[in-house]
């Protein structure tokens, strides 16, 4: 290593040391469920213009329809598309937690050291502050952080949770702390609260945000039907985002103007798992397929993605009335929905059976 770099680590380390000793805490995310998993999802600041592809390189994604729904771009997007430098992309990747804090559930992203690399500026640089340098150091058992040698592989453990937050599913969204922002505004812009961002990352009373660090702010989820025993288990999908589940076979909306309920359909995307989709037609129901509808009446039907294992994609049958509550003059919205009854496909019970044996 040249001096020059020397130098530059030395002062990289300096003010690592000082913004730690500011923020006082260790930038992981509390995940407290053990073995839970879930959709992680961090909000990464583009320190250069480059193209949705070199995203999805650098952040190990292996489907640029993932890097699209998580920022609500048309699927038509194409993958030299353009990101301009300080464009923000949201990153969404599977999520494990463990030992009380979340990680990345596979060993992605894996990033290369290229010559006159320095694990600070991956971290903050590259990765813009998503992780830390001791965090790289420590899930790589890099025992001296200026050794690092070129071509050698590093795991970036990008900062996830599972947990819930009060009751609620939420989405926890790892955002970088912009210059001149603060708790306040950041509570704002997400619509949460001072005190539950407080909360949720150990920050004392009366301690200032420092640039560059991340935060963890808990996005409301949209509801869905998927049961506890499907391999998507809890699927969180956060407002203004869309998603691939089941192998890609289906895709799931959440839109907050569909009263925070998320609209899944099939995809007509080739599929990861099978060769050929399983069923998303609802039993018990001429013509329904996940997403679908059908009026008679009062009474409206409506078949709806359930989760998946690796043989079947389920569904549920919900009936609702439209002609009571109070919001019967709305029949295009959720609203006034009474779930008279649900049938959880026979499929489902019979898997579920087949799991607790
Ligand atoms: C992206 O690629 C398409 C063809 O693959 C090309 O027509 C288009 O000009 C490219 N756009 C940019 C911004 O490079
Ligand atoms: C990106 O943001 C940083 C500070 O947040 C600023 O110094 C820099 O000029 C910006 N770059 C561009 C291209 O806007
Ligand atoms: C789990 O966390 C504790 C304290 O945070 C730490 O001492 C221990 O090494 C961790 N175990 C593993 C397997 O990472
Ligand atoms: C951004 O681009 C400049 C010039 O092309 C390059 O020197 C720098 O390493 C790039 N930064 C990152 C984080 O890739
Ligand atoms: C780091 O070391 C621990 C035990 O010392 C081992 O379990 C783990 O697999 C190692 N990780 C890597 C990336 O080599
Ligand atoms: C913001 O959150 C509050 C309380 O959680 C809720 O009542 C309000 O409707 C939310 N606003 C928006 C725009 O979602
Ligand atoms: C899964 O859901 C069923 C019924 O919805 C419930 O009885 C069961 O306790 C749940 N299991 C777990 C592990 O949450
Ligand atoms: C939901 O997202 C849409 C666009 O993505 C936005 O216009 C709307 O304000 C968001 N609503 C809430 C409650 O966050
Ligand atoms: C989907 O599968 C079909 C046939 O198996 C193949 O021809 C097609 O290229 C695939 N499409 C994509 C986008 O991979
Ligand atoms: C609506 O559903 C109820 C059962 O919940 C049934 O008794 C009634 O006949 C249905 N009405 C129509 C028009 O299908
Ligand atoms: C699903 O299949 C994968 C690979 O084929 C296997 O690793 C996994 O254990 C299976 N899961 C269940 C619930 O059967
Ligand atoms: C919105 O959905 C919830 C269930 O997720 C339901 O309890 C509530 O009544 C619905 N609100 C409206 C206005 O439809």
């Amino acid at each position: 290593m040249g001096f020059s770099s020397y130098a530059r680590v030395l002062t990289l380390l300096y003010i690592y040391a000082m913004t730690m000793i500011a923020s006082g805490r260790a930038q992981t995310f509390k995940c407290n469920t053990n073995e839970a998993t879930c959709n992680g999802l961090v909000g990464y600041v583009s320190p250069n213009r480059t193209t949705l592809d070199d995203i999805k390189n650098l952040f190990g994604i292996k489907n640029l329809r993932s890097l699209l729904g998580a920022n609500n771009l048309p699927l038509s997007t194409l993958s030299n598309y353009t990101v301009h430098a300080n464009d923000t992309l949201d990153i969404a990747f599977p999520c494990l937690c463990k030992n009380g804090t979340g990680m990345p559930r596979h060993r992605l992203p894996i990033y290369t050291v290229v010559p006159d690399d320095g694990l600070y500026h991956i971290a903050a640089e590259v990765f813009k502050g998503l992780v830390t340098y001791p965090q790289i150091q420590k899930v790589n058992n890099i025992s001296d952080a200026n050794l690092i040698k070129v071509g050698q592989e590093l795991w970036i453990p990008l900062p996830c949770s599972c947990d819930e937050l009060n009751g609620d599913k939420v989405v926890h969204y790892g955002h970088v702390v912009e210059p001149g922002s603060s708790l306040e505004k950041i509570a704002q812009r997400y619509n949460t609260t001072e005190d539950t961002l407080r909360t949720l990352n150990s920050i004392e009373p009366n301690t200032e945000l420092m640039a560059g660090v991340v935060v963890d702010v808990p996005l409301k989820a949209c509801t869905s039907m998927v049961s506890n025993n499907s391999l998507d288990y809890p699927l969180l999908v956060a407002n203004g985002t869309y998603a691939f589940t089941a192998g890609n076979c289906v895709k799931c909306t959440c839109d907050a103007a569909n009263n925070w309920t998320l609209q899944c359909e099939p995809s007509q995307v080739n599929s990861s798992l099978w060769t050929i989709c399983p069923s998303m037609q609802c039993e018990g129901a001429e013509n329904l397929y996940i997403g679908n509808s059908s009026s008679s009446g009062c009474n409206r039907t409506t078949c709806t993605y359930g989760g998946y294992n690796n043989q079947t994609i389920f569904k549920t049958l919900a009936l609702e009335s439209t002609c009571s509550g109070p919001n019967n003059n709305a029949p295009n919205s959720l609203r006034g929905w009474r779930w008279s009854y649900l049938l959880i496909s026979i499929h489902l019970v019979v898997l579920y059976l087949h799991f607790i044996k």
